[in-house]
């Protein structure tokens, strides 16, 4: 049976598609466990009274963005222009470009502001502002620009207290195009303990303060102080000045997440469906057919307390193969074996058998492919393969 290829719509229900119709491998997105997550960070943030911009460059699906506004659209965060451009034309129109700006991009970015887009920039050199203050005015545009401020040394930003960000701010604000400062605490993907994170977090809101601060004792007006990722967002105690929350992951969660402690395994909404394709007895292996291109070459997990390989594997149903673990990967090709270690047996698993494996980096392995197939509901132990409801589409490119 070949791939359903309804494009965004419900599958139809009369030919019910289930997870073994579709050739493997194919992405799939549990729609239970997606709900489950956008509403645990939705609830969190409310309690602490701090509005969430979700990055969507994770699933970049205009259907999980949905879900992530109650069906309405909300600001969002992308990483792409071509997400910023998708996105738009379905109506979302307060969005954040969180990658440093290319001057090149600009045309585009006036493009969709002539559209009522309201897009924001990000940049940490006055080389760029000078570009964006000089593409504003050749199209009699404003364009909101945040300014990038390092928290931790992972990523590109400028310091919360130089005079580097200052001048970048003025060069802004003479033009009003200063809407505030931009943070990303990169140290808590390598969090070894909940107080790491906590920690985490913790700096990567007061850095974030501290920068505001600075401009706006340079008399500039700061409306924006914008952090997050989903460890922090989800460890935070206190956002105390911070105006807004960018997390993205969250909606999948991935094995990187869950050996942080931020999820468990049981909340991972995303995973590719794969099919056993030969054996290996004299070396312990199953082979796949999801190998690096199914699954990317991301190993997250390799830094962590426990090395979860190239995946976890479960059966068709979600039900977890106790010590089985994906632990090589050739482009087309993806081999399981037993844990190092561990004394349980190779499970019996005949050619064509089809297997779940949750994956490491859930933004990485999603980007291996075009759609996910959509399941309703959680059905970890039922042994059933799961009812497809859905295909939904992904943004690709740049
Ligand atoms: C600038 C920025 N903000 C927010 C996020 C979201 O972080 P996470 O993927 O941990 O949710 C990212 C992720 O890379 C990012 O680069």
């Amino acid at each position: 049976v070949s791939r359903p290829t309804a494009a965004d719509s419900p599958v139809d229900a009369r030919a019910r598609p289930t997870l073994s119709d579709p050739d493997t491998p194919f992405a799939v997105v549990d729609r239970t466990r997606l709900e489950r997550n956008i509403a645990r960070l939705s609830r969190r943030l409310g309690a602490l009274g701090i509005p969430l911009r979700p990055h969507v460059k994770t699933a970049k699906s205009v259907e999980v963005a949905r879900l992530l506004f109650d069906g309405n659209a909300g600001p969002i965060t992308v990483s792409t222009l071509a997400e910023a451009e998708a996105f738009s034309d379905v109506g979302f129109s307060d969005i954040t470009y969180a990658v440093g700006i290319d001057p090149h991009k600009l045309p585009r970015v006036a493009a969709l502001h002539r559209g009522g887009v309201r897009l924001t920039v990000l940049l940490d050199s006055l080389e760029q502002a000078r570009a964006v203050v000089a593409a504003g005015q050749e199209d009699g545009l404003t364009i909101p620009a945040l300014v990038e401020v390092d928290c931790d040394g992972h990523r590109g930003g400028v310091q919360a207290t130089g005079a580097e960000l200052v001048e970048i701010g003025r060069t802004l604000a003479d033009v009003g195009s200063l809407d505030g400062v931009l943070l990303h605490a990169g140290e808590s993907y390598f969090a070894r303990s909940e107080e790491d994170l906590a920690t985490a977090a913790e700096k990567e809101r007061a850095t974030a303060v501290a920068a505001a601060d600075s401009l706006r004792a340079a008399g500039l007006e700061v409306p924006t102080v914008s952090v997050g990722s989903t460890p922090t967002a989800h460890a935070a105690r206190d956002l105390t000045g911070v105006t807004e929350v960018r997390a993205g992951n969250y909606v999948f969660f991935d094995l990187v997440m869950a050996g942080l402690g931020v999820c468990s395994i049981g909340d991972i909404a995303l995973s590719v469906v794969v099919t056993v394709i030969g054996h290996r007895p004299d070396l312990g292996w199953v082979i796949t057919d999801g190998g690096w291109m199914a699954m990317s070459r991301d190993r997250g997990t390799a830094v962590q307390a426990v090395d979860q390989g190239y995946g976890l594997v479960t059966d068709l149903s979600g039900r977890l193969l106790p010590d089985l673990v994906m632990t090589g990967a050739s482009q087309e090709h993806g081999t399981l074996s037993v844990r190092p270690g561990a004394d349980t047996p190779l499970p019996a698993l005949p050619i064509g058998t089809r297997l779940r494996i949750l994956p490491n980096h859930a933004c990485a392995t999603a980007a291996q492919h075009q759609d996910y197939q959509v399941i309703g509901s959680d059905e970890a132990g039922t042994g059933q393969a799961p009812l497809v409801e859905a295909v939904w589409p992904r943004v690709g490119g740049w």
